[in-house]
């Protein structure tokens, strides 16, 4: 089995030091950086925007996992990915139009991602399998970092695991909120391929970023 990829979540990193908080993530063994992008309207916390994805683009040349928790989203999708995004994620519920959304995000030059929140279920991809690269499971209510576990997204992984293998395709199927170096092989099992991590990673002392992503990849 291919190893999994780990995704440290830089919403949990210094956000004064950022670009060296990117930098240290790459060279202590991650796979991608996940960028969350909040608004205070889809969900009840506000981030960063392209501006702040374009200064730390030059940091590292590891994917930019982009993760878009913003209502409406399709004005912005162009704007991410000028600003280096590689991977465009979006929730369904951001827009009337998903379909449209992928398709845009796709146009961009960029990987398309849905997200589905712990009480969306894993059948709103069936209709839009085709147009995704990735799939991110939601494991907390998005929104804010440090929170735990939900444990019903075990069961969706293995759903989603399912249709995915069914396809044929090389579709990526993330997991994001409350992994940690427990609950990280159940998500593994479970038959996901990336997991993001924010407290997991950055929370604590800088000098542990490399044994925390082995810790969560479970080489520790
Ligand atoms: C939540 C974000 C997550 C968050 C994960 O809305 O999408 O990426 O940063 O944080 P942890 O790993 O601390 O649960
Ligand atoms: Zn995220």
């Amino acid at each position: 089995m291919a190893r999994t990829l780990i995704a440290p979540s830089i919403l949990a990193a210094d956000f004064a030091r950022l670009g060296e908080e990117v930098r240290a993530a790459e060279a202590a063994g991650a796979d991608m950086i996940h960028v969350d992008v909040m608004d205070g309207h889809f969900v009840p916390n506000i981030s960063i925007g392209p501006s702040v994805v374009k200064s730390i683009r030059p940091h590292s040349k590891l994917p930019f996992d982009v993760h878009l928790m913003i209502a409406p989203v399709d004005p912005f999708i162009q704007q991410f990915r000028d600003a280096g995004a590689d991977i465009i994620t979006v929730h369904p519920e951001a827009g009337p139009h998903v379909h449209r959304t992928l398709q845009a995000i796709r146009a961009s030059g960029a990987k398309a991602g849905v997200s589905l929140n712990p009480g969306t279920p894993a059948e709103v991809v069936d209709p839009i399998i085709d147009l995704v690269d990735l799939i991110l499971v939601m494991s907390v209510n998005p929104g804010f970092g440090g929170q735990s576990f939900i444990e019903t997204a075990l069961p969706k992984i293995e759903k989603l695991r399912k249709k995915i293998d069914a396809t044929g395709r090389d579709i990526i199927l993330e997991v994001d909120g409350g992994v940690n170096a427990k609950t990280a092989p159940r998500v593994i099992e479970a038959g996901a391929t990336a997991l993001v991590a924010g407290t997991a990673v950055y929370g604590g002392d800088p000098t542990k970023y490399a044994d925390n992503i082995r810790a969560i990849r479970g080489s520790a």
